[in-house]
């Protein structure tokens, strides 16, 4: 491997860059036509996804894939969906179906207050600084309305400032710890804008008060950031049926004894942090999918939720389950703060494609579309987990892994595929048979 220092890669074409690639690790030639052939071939599309990212080589393709039967408040849609994990979509899919024909899914936005902290240091009187706030928050307020006038115009803005001293943390240290309103908008670059302004109008303040004694002038910006946990602006989303129709074609007793093991794996869930983790990630399985083909931060909407799954002081499963005069209702509630707006979602041509599958949702409605997403998800994986479990779902989408994996015709699949129909999957036992059954050397069956 060549291990010289590369001087300006950002600088590079792209062409160079698949050069220098090749030319550290000793890679074939034919690496840069793979390289081209992961890519779309329509250019201008190209250019705007090479544009999300630095030094791209090349693009990443994941499967792009629909789950029909989503109603959500009455309003049948597809969920368009991006999910690298076999079974996903099919899991979504099926609880998509399965409520469609019990009312549907249900959801409500319980508010979509977004947070940021300024952090800062001044060496004076916490208390004395709190009596100097009203003034200092008008200066803020005012200094920032050149930033806040458009989002107020749409009915956002700045919606609290509150001044906070914890010395106890750091010595000197403060936050101004601020609420905002954003409306369609994520909102992660007004809210920052608006809080290093803060920034530049509390260290004017400081430096030309007469309150401030002149000791006391500097004050030293610790970093001003939006919060990515945002408690307040939530979103809940539910499903209800009568227990006695929870699966098809079953008896009575043996719903009530679904609906009862079902309950009982989310209430393991609320108090065992080991299997709330695993809970959760399979709500995160429909929310992520849902929000990367929606342009999305997944990585934030993850972060708020998992923080959010501590709310009571300790980790725990973020679904709920009521079995209550014979219903039972299922429900989530999640912190999450998205866009619809900017960002991703209004450049990548697929994330804009998902947004037109989703009928164009305001920001509030995508919230509800993603809580629902996570529900669905959560429900087909703890019914899979309570009946069948998990691996018989699991294993069997993962064979088309394998299969190409093990680089299998296409005309020899079907005959594998029925072989493993009834039993476990795994690598070893698909290379396995592959290798026995004689299906290697012959033609096709
Ligand atoms: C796998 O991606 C997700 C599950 O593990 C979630 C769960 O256990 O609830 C099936």
């Amino acid at each position: 491997m060549d291990n010289s220092i590369i001087q300006g890669f950002s600088k590079y074409n792209k062409q160079q860059r698949i050069e220098a690639l090749i030319q550290k690790y000793s890679f074939d030639a034919g690496l840069g036509q793979f390289l081209r052939s992961c890519q779309t071939s329509d250019e201008s599309i190209q250019k705007i996804i090479d544009d999300l990212s630095e030094n791209p080589v090349s693009s990443f393709p994941f499967p792009f894939s629909l789950a029909p039967n989503f109603v959500v408040n009455g309003k049948n849609l597809f969920f368009p969906l991006v999910s690298e994990e076999s079974s996903v979509v099919a899991a979504l899919a099926n609880a998509a179906g399965f409520w469609a024909k019990r009312g549907g899914f249900h959801a409500e936005v319980l508010g979509t207050e977004k947070k940021g902290q300024l952090h800062f240091k001044w060496n004076g009187n916490p208390e004395y600084l709190q009596s100097l706030f009203p003034e200092i928050k008008l200066k803020l307020l005012a200094e920032s309305a050149f930033l806040t006038a458009k989002m107020e115009e749409r009915g956002g803005g700045i919606t609290s400032v509150e001044l906070k001293a914890l010395p106890h943390i750091l010595p000197n240290y403060f936050q101004l710890d601020a609420g905002f309103e954003t409306c369609d908008a994520m909102g992660a670059n007004f809210i920052n804008s608006c809080l290093e302004q803060f920034g530049k109008s509390l260290q004017d303040y400081f430096l030309t008060s007469e309150k401030v004694s002149k000791g006391q002038r500097e004050c030293e910006i610790i970093m001003a950031i939006l919060s990515n946990y945002t408690p307040d602006s939530r979103v809940r989303a539910w499903v209800e049926c009568p227990v006695a129709e929870l699966l098809d074609g079953k008896s009575e007793a043996e719903c009530l004894l679904f609906a009862q093991k079902f309950e009982q794996a989310i209430r393991i869930s609320q108090v065992d942090v080991s299997r709330a983790v695993t809970h959760n990630k399979g709500i995160f399985n429909g929310i992520d999918a849902l929000a990367v083909a929606t342009g999305n931060d997944f990585r934030a909407i993850e972060a708020c939720g998992h923080a959010y799954a501590t709310r009571n002081g300790q980790y725990a499963g973020l679904t709920d389950v009521q079995i209550q005069g014979g219903m039972f209702r299922f429900s989530l509630e999640i912190a999450m703060a998205v866009g619809v707006v900017g960002g991703v979602t209004a450049v990548h041509p697929m994330a804009k494609l998902a947004m037109k599958i989703l009928d164009n949702p305001s920001a509030k409605e995508l919230m509800m579309y993603l809580a629902v997403a996570g529900l669905a998800s959560n429900f087909g994986a703890v019914k899979a987990l309570v009946s069948v479990g998990i691996q018989q779902g699991h294993m069997k989408m993962h064979l088309s892994n394998i299969l190409n994996q093990l680089n299998i015709p296409e005309e020899k699949r079907t005959k594998i595929q029925n072989y493993f129909q009834d039993k476990t999957v795994s690598f070893s036992e698909v290379e396995e048979y592959w290798k026995s059954c004689g299906l290697r050397d012959s033609g096709c069956e």
